[in-house]
């Protein structure tokens, strides 16, 4: 097949045709330019004229083919969920997120936005339109590749159909235009998150499924992908976010701050906050570590940053070498009742944290942001490793005291054990526990129970192994249970699944196993 040859024949046919219509246009000028480059044409496509595209720079535009598909399986929808047995309508099929480039205006002080985000992804299937996730807020306008495209909103999906249709393997941009003012979720024991407001300004906090309250988003934590966040604000006001900070460029009334995440990012890990801060720099090692507390904490912000370096070098003894460009921390005031372990900048909200809420928030760096969630269920893998690794902190803090005061793993291991069986940190069985509670005691207690009982089974050399060897073969990736029980095996050389079925599936309280 050479249609390609045949295409560019039609298509100077068509620039002549153009030139001899464009009545207002300069003829010298315009002969003496060159044609407009066309977009590259999908294998197995063939092209039909199309509309004339506006005149851009220094080229003659030419007409934008249409392109029509020829001899290749239909083009259909991507599936509007994901399938998540907690999150079915979360997360959208058809295609790969690779970035999401968020420009964002902040209006003060009724929060107004109005912004752009552009996502650039592959497309997995051949795609006759595709969803984001987006809750809210009013669209103006969605461009796929340039083109504008036909979209409508259906409860959380942004619903949208391009000019052209998309074969499998292209990669693609969409462009969307949207303004508003978000606000929060709630969800029972999901407490308040999404965007938030504080008393200076925003804050978002979007684990499970809250970033679609402020941009439209693939959201689920299997289709990671790296972000740039520009956000504007008055000149009163800063902006922190994930990842890296540039020059902010400051204006007459308004401040626009850049700050870039290279690494790929589940959604609900996206953050910004806009108020005023107070921003601590330094290094742990040769890394980067930006700490930024809201004035009310400032009097905090020093010690946060200091442990915040101290915990970043233990963890990376333990776990292997951290997997971001930067680390830090936020105070910001919503009094929310928990922190979220936002991808190299966690957020305390509402309250100064103590070693072991950063201990645990930093081990989410590794646990749960660099090797993420496959599906929601298996979230034990987030918080009991995070609460293991507090458990290790202790340990480590204590291994040079006199025996009987060391707080050895083991030691908080047996005291809780020691329970009674109808305790909440025994019941749901964490590898199972129900949207309800995916944030209970037991995903957290009993899921770092169950790497204890790992660890006493087949000996610290084979666990630590095993847990640097999760990080290492699954960075910027994702994992499942299945995936760690496997490991633990082969790094052991046993048969676990009867210690993993109890500590994990089982009802009530382990026994055996
Ligand atoms: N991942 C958070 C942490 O353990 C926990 C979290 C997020 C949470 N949202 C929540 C806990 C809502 C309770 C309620 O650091
Ligand atoms: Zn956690």
């Amino acid at each position: 097949v050479n249609a390609p040859r045949k295409q560019a024949t039609a298509a100077l046919t068509a620039t002549a045709l153009l030139l001899v219509i464009g009545a207002t246009a300069d003829a010298a000028e315009l002969s003496a330019a060159k044609p407009c480059p066309l977009p590259k044409r999908p294998p197995g496509t063939v092209s039909e004229p199309g509309q004339a595209l506006r005149r851009t720079g220094r080229c003659v535009p030419q007409e934008r083919e249409r392109i029509r598909t020829v001899g290749i399986p239909p083009y259909t929808d991507g599936s509007t969920g994901l399938g998540d047995p907690y999150f079915p309508s979360a997360g959208n099929g058809g295609y790969d997120a690779k970035n999401y480039d968020v420009t964002l205006a902040y209006r003060s002080p009724d929060k107004h936005i109005d912004a752009v985000v552009k996502m650039t992804a592959t497309a997995t299937q051949a795609l006759s339109g595709f969803s984001l996730d987006l809750r809210g807020l009013r669209v103006r306008s969605v461009l796929v590749d340039g083109l504008p495209a036909v979209f409508r909103r259906e409860r959380q999906e942004l619903m949208v159909t391009p000019a052209t249709p998309l074969p499998r393997g292209r990669s693609f941009t969409t462009v969307v235009r949207y303004s508003g003012r978000p606000g929060p979720l709630s969800g029972p024991m999901l407490g308040t998150y999404g965007w938030i407001p504080t008393q200076d300004g925003i804050l978002t906090l979007s684990e499970p499924d809250g970033t679609p309250t402020w941009m439209p988003v693939n959201d689920h934590p299997r289709d990671k992908a790296t972000y740039t966040f520009r956000v504007t604000v008055p000149n009163w006001l800063q902006v922190i976010a994930n990842g890296e900070p540039r020059p902010p460029v400051r204006g007459a009334a308004t401040t626009t701050y850049t700050w870039v995440e290279r690494s790929p990012m589940a959604s609900y890990l996206a953050m910004i906050a806009i108020g005023r801060f107070r921003t601590l720099r330094g290094r742990a090692g040769s890394l980067p570590v930006i700490t930024a507390v809201d004035p009310q904490y400032a009097g905090a912000a020093g010690k946060l940053h200091r442990t915040t370096i101290a915990v970043l070098n233990w963890q990376r003894s333990l776990f292997g070498r951290y997997p971001f460009a930067t680390g830090g921390g936020v105070i910001d005031d919503p009094d929310v009742g928990y922190a979220l372990e936002t991808q190299e900048r966690p957020v305390y909200a509402g309250f100064v944290p103590d070693t072991d809420f950063i201990v645990h928030e930093l081990a989410h760096q590794w646990f749960g942001n660099s090797v993420s969630l496959t599906a929601w269920p298996d979230i034990w893998l987030n918080e009991g490793f995070a609460t293991y690794a507090e458990w290790l902190w202790q340990e480590h803090r204590t291994a040079k005291a006199k025996k009987g005061r060391r707080d050895t793993a083991k030691k908080i291991f047996t005291r809780y054990y020691r329970q009674p069986a109808d305790s909440p940190i025994f019941q749901p069985p964490p590898g199972q526990p129900g949207r309800r509670d995916l944030f209970g005691f037991s995903v957290y207690i009993r899921g770092a129970m169950c790497l204890q009982a790992l660890r006493q089974r087949i000996g610290d050399r084979a666990f630590f192994r095993t847990l640097r060897a999760w990080i290492a073969e699954r960075r910027h990736g994702n994992g499942r249970t299945a995936d760690f029980v496997a490991l633990a095996e082969r790094q052991s050389g046993r048969q676990l699944d009867r210690l993993f079925h109890a500590w994990l599936y089982a009802k009530g309280k382990p026994r055996d196993w």
